[in-house]
């Protein structure tokens, strides 16, 4: 650890740490505001950045508030409780645009407003925690030590009420994943207000589609349920044998689910869809995990060419990336931030594809 420097920072960049600049190097620094000059120490330094922890802020931002987690700035999972709600939406807009200007080669990046969360904390419809040696909770900041959590204030009461049973139960090491009452034990929207605004999205970008809709990444059918009355076959693809079987339990004749892998699905699904050339119309919703769509996909999207792609993306950085290939056939209509997961990091994002 370094003598305290001051520090102007300039932005909040992807992930949530501020930017600043010393000795002719980028610095990053958690837990401050851009606009903001605080005081510093140098903590690590690499070839091209530097890393640095806050000591005490010098001139604070009119977006600065008080964090309300008594475990914020120790626990890995919120980055952003010291900054107001609208700050953090004008942040995470301009993150999103810079990421799909620097990675996604777009000049001037079709976005649309952010679709905010109505409710800032107590959201979150489960949580995963983690047990070791008697601690229960969330993994520390950048490290793989837990830190004990009695409470988390991003998520729901009643899932505060588990984590208070699971607390009282001396559970075994191992991790936990604590839902709302009725929610099924596969994977599901987050944040129920936001996952709603995200389906009407989605049903509005889909505008008159008809024909075929492939909902690939389906789960247990959270888009295909709602879309399927529109369309004449839906056929949802993902490789969770549970989510498949919840999707099939109230499938209507024009549904089909399939339990594989969507790289040796996709393609054989096109195919049997006439090209739009040929008057073919099909809709394709995929909804990958953080990795974004492999080679293999964004090859078969690209020879299939569906007539409308509606991209859900939990990571920019890999939506950005996967678009430099697919705007080679594609014309990027529009790209929409969701708040899901508000005080942290993350951001989802919907991009409108057409062929
Ligand atoms: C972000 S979730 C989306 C689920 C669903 N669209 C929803 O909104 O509830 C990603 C899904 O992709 C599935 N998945 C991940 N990789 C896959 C692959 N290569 N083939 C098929 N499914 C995959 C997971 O099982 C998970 O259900």
């Amino acid at each position: 650890m370094t003598a305290a420097v001051e520090l102007q920072i300039t932005d909040v960049a992807f992930g949530g740490k501020g930017v600043a600049h010393a000795n002719g190097k980028a610095v990053f620094v958690p837990y401050v505001i851009d606009g903001e000059t605080v005081s510093a120490s140098i903590t690590r330094e690499h070839k091209k950045f530097l890393e640095a922890e806050l000591e005490s802020i010098v001139t604070a931002s009119p977006h600065r508030v008080e964090p309300r987690c008594p475990y914020f700035g120790r626990c890995g999972g919120c980055v952003y409780q010291h900054i107001d709600y609208e700050r953090q939406l004008a942040l995470k807009w301009r993150q999103v645009k810079e990421t799909l200007r620097r990675i996604g080669g777009l000049k001037e990046p079709p976005m649309r407003p952010f679709i905010p969360s109505p409710i800032e904390y107590e959201y979150r419809n489960r949580i995963t925690v983690h047990v070791r040696d008697g601690a229960v909770g969330f993994f520390r900041r950048e490290s793989n030590k837990l830190l004990d959590i009695e409470r988390c204030p991003i998520a729901l009461n009643e899932v505060n009420a588990q984590l208070a049973e699971l607390r009282g139960s001396r559970p075994r090491d191992g991790h936990y994943t604590l839902r709302a009452s009725a929610a099924p034990r596969v994977f599901t929207q987050a944040n129920d207000a936001v996952a709603a605004a995200m389906l009407d999205l989605v049903d509005r970008l889909l505008g008159s589609a008809t024909g075929t809709l492939i909902d690939a990444y389906c789960g247990a059918g959270f888009f295909s349920k709602r879309l399927r009355g529109r369309f004449g076959k839906v056929i949802g693809i993902d490789w969770d044998q549970h989510a498949i079987a919840v999707a099939r339990e109230d499938a209507n004749e024009n549904e089909t689910y399939v339990a594989v892998d969507v790289e040796t699905e996709l393609g054989a699904r096109l195919q049997s869809i006439a090209p739009a050339s040929d008057g073919g119309n099909s809709a394709v919703i995929a909804d990958p995990p953080a990795t974004g769509l492999s080679k293999m996909i964004l090859e078969t999207l690209i020879e299939h060419r569906p007539t409308q792609l509606v991209y859900v993306s939990c990571n920019p950085a890999t939506l950005a990336r996967d678009l430099v290939t697919l705007k080679q056939s594609f014309r990027i209509d529009s790209i929409t931030p969701l708040d899901m997961f508000p005080q942290t990091a993350e951001i989802e994002v919907v991009a409108d594809l057409h062929a």
